[in-house]
């Protein structure tokens, strides 16, 4: 291991921090056009904010910036009362956050299962000092990995698939496979990126209900979702924002029912 490549551990997740994730006065500019602007907003222990707004508005950039895969032109990124704006994305999980993407992308010809192990391999038998010095401690992992991975499938109920390539899977299970993959790295902060769209009813009942029960667990969850209908369902605050800037904060009834709101998404913004 060279000294450069040398990251210190993160400290554990700070869970008695009144705040699970902050973003303070972001901003971010793409060769001076302006995405997102002086957009602040905060996740509470344990719980679930909605992040709602035309396409456009900036919402995945705030994703981004919020899991460090972009860095903020400016402003500020705190987790569990730390900030960690400048952090890079492996930092961020183990700061305690995850997310996972609008348009999952899994290694189509990979097994359902192998898909969840990949990324669990990373974190461990990469390293490559502990393979060669302790192949006891990495095979106790790989172990700890593949049974967390099954139990990971059945919560999302893709335990049948598990030895299907990902490429047979629907849109809907798609996203589950996303959601089990995030959960590999027991994050205490999950950023969900429309995790609904495009999927059927039946598994649109399941995902709710698997979403339900992370926060029941005591995860924080920032939910960004078209569908009103789920967003009301789950989320007791939502933050609305259109052009890379806030519109409205409130309940999901009142933020449904704010004029700003209604007229960015009647605008032509959408
Ligand atoms: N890497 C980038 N370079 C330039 N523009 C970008 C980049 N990423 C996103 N954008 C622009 O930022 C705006 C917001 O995009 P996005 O965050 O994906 O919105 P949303 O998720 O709310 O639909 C869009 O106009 C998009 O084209
Ligand atoms: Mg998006």
């Amino acid at each position: 291991m060279t000294a450069e490549s040398f990251q210190p551990p993160a400290p554990p997740f700070n869970a008695a921090a009144t705040s699970a994730i902050e973003a303070r006065h972001l901003t971010k500019r793409f060769d001076g056009l302006t995405v997102v602007s002086d957009m602040s907003l905060t996740v509470g222990q344990g719980e679930m904010v909605g992040l709602i707004g035309p396409n456009g508005a900036g919402k995945t950039t705030m994703f981004n910036l919020l899991a460090g895969s972009l860095a903020p032109t400016a402003g500020e990124i705190w987790i569990a009362g730390r900030e960690v704006s400048g952090d890079p994305p492996e930092k961020r999980i183990a700061h305690g956050v995850a997310r996972t993407f609008q348009i999952p992308r899994p290694f189509a010809e990979m097994s359902v299962l192998e898909n969840l192990l990949v990324g669990a391999q990373k974190q461990h038998g990469e390293r490559l000092f502990a393979n060669f010095l302790t192949p006891g401690l990495v095979r106790r992992e790989e172990k700890t990995a593949l049974d967390k991975a099954h139990t990971l499938l059945d919560f999302v109920t893709l335990s049948r698939l598990a030895h299907e390539p990902a490429r047979v899977l629907s849109g809907g299970q798609r996203k589950l496979l996303e959601l089990a993959r995030v959960l590999m790295a027991d994050p205490q902060v999950i950023l969900l990126d429309e995790p609904a769209a495009g999927v059927n009813p039946a598994l649109l009942e399941v995902i709710i209900e698997r979403v339900v029960a992370l926060n029941e667990q005591g995860k924080s969850i920032l939910l960004i979702e078209h569908n009103m209908d789920m967003v009301s369902r789950l989320c007791s605050r939502v933050v609305a924002m259109a052009l890379g800037r806030p519109l409205a904060e409130g309940s999901p009834a009142d933020v449904a029912a704010n004029p700003a709101v209604i007229e960015a998404y009647l605008g032509g913004v959408a």
